[in-house]
């Protein structure tokens, strides 16, 4: 008999082609996650969970699951899930890297251009038939050319960012806790102390991981210390940035202009106060929604998966303590 498995959303046809080749699945059809305790209730005859960061995975959770061999997560970041409780409890955690690299530091680059040069405010003002003539004035954006950039946490995605920012001669910063000289001299990239990268920067582009110590990493004291005329973008995870101080900074000019990809809350619902803003570019967490890398997140994510079935260890794991 095949193992038991559950999905908690829809995945791209060649992924679950492969699953259903491997396992017997359950699938929360739904555009919407499956609530916590719909998944306490599914998972408690399942050996293998997929899932996504829109998923609660506790400890509670794995509790309900005694025959769980294996969590899944389709996507890099794993905040979602309580990964010592995991391992405490054995199961192996697997997540997607490198497939969303290049989708995802992409899309880091078209927000910062597109907060730059006011990309949609452009397009609304065509829409809004305020366009009557070609003006000296009108819409002017900053040079991203010859800019600064400030790369804060500088793993696959912060380095492909790099590259980009290199083509168009951009002058590039970096902050991670560790220093990383060969990176530095690849990319012909300066190390900062994050304050420093802070105040030198004409662009901020976050890409840490979420964390008890990044969780609020940009509050008012690190506002306060960036230029007015500075573009925070945020690809990483929305609470590393504090939404009330993003407010703040935006409204009273402290900084110029965000553009966000992830934000906190998320979604981010149609009356919250940043959204009043007119110095603000917000996208619902699509960074790396390109068909190519959905399908080898999802790929890998099966793969993770049926290893972990197999009771063999997972190519892309998260937690390898619990192999001893
Ligand atoms: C991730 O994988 O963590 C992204 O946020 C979604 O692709």
């Amino acid at each position: 008999m095949k193992p038991f498995v559950y999905v908690t959303r829809r995945l791209p046809e060649p992924a679950l082609q492969s699953l259903l080749q491997v396992c017997e699945v359950e699938i929360w059809d739904h555009d919407v996650p499956p609530p916590y305790e719909v998944m306490v209730e599914k998972v408690v005859d399942k050996e293998a969970l997929l899932c996504l960061l829109t998923d609660c995975i506790d400890a509670g959770l794995m509790d309900a699951a005694p025959r769980l061999k294996v969590i899944s997560q389709c996507a890099v970041g794993y905040d979602n899930i309580d990964v010592g409780a995991a391992t405490a409890r054995g199961i192996p955690v697997g997540n997607t890297p490198g497939v969303l690299t290049d989708a995802t530091a992409d899309f880091a680059f078209a927000l910062l251009m597109a907060a730059a040069r006011r990309i949609g405010e452009a397009i609304d003002y065509v829409r809004q038939g305020c366009w009557q003539t070609w003006g000296l004035t009108l819409l002017l954006g900053q040079s991203v050319y010859g800019a600064t950039l400030g790369i804060v946490g500088l793993g696959r995605i912060g380095q492909a960012l790099a590259r980009r920012a290199s083509g168009f001669d951009m002058r590039i910063l970096y902050y991670d806790t560790t220093r990383q000289p060969e990176v530095e001299s690849e990319l012909g990239i300066e190390y900062r102390p994050l304050e420093d990268l802070l105040r030198e920067s004409d662009f901020v582009s976050l890409h840490v991981g979420l964390t008890d110590e990044t969780q609020g990493l940009m509050d008012r004291r690190k506002f306060a210390l960036m230029k007015p005329t500075a573009i925070l973008v945020n690809t990483s995870r929305g609470p590393v940035v504090d939404p009330e101080a993003l407010y703040d900074a935006l409204h009273e000019g402290q900084i110029a202009y965000a553009a966000l990809d992830v934000t906190d809350p998320e979604p981010l619902p149609a009356d919250h106060q940043l959204l009043t803003l007119p110095n603000l570019i917000v996208a619902p967490h699509i960074a790396s929604a390109t068909v190519t890398s959905r399908n080898l997140m999802a790929a890998r994510a099966v793969q993770n998966l049926a290893a972990g079935l197999r009771g063999e260890r997972l190519p892309y794991c998260v937690n390898p303590e619990v192999y001893g």
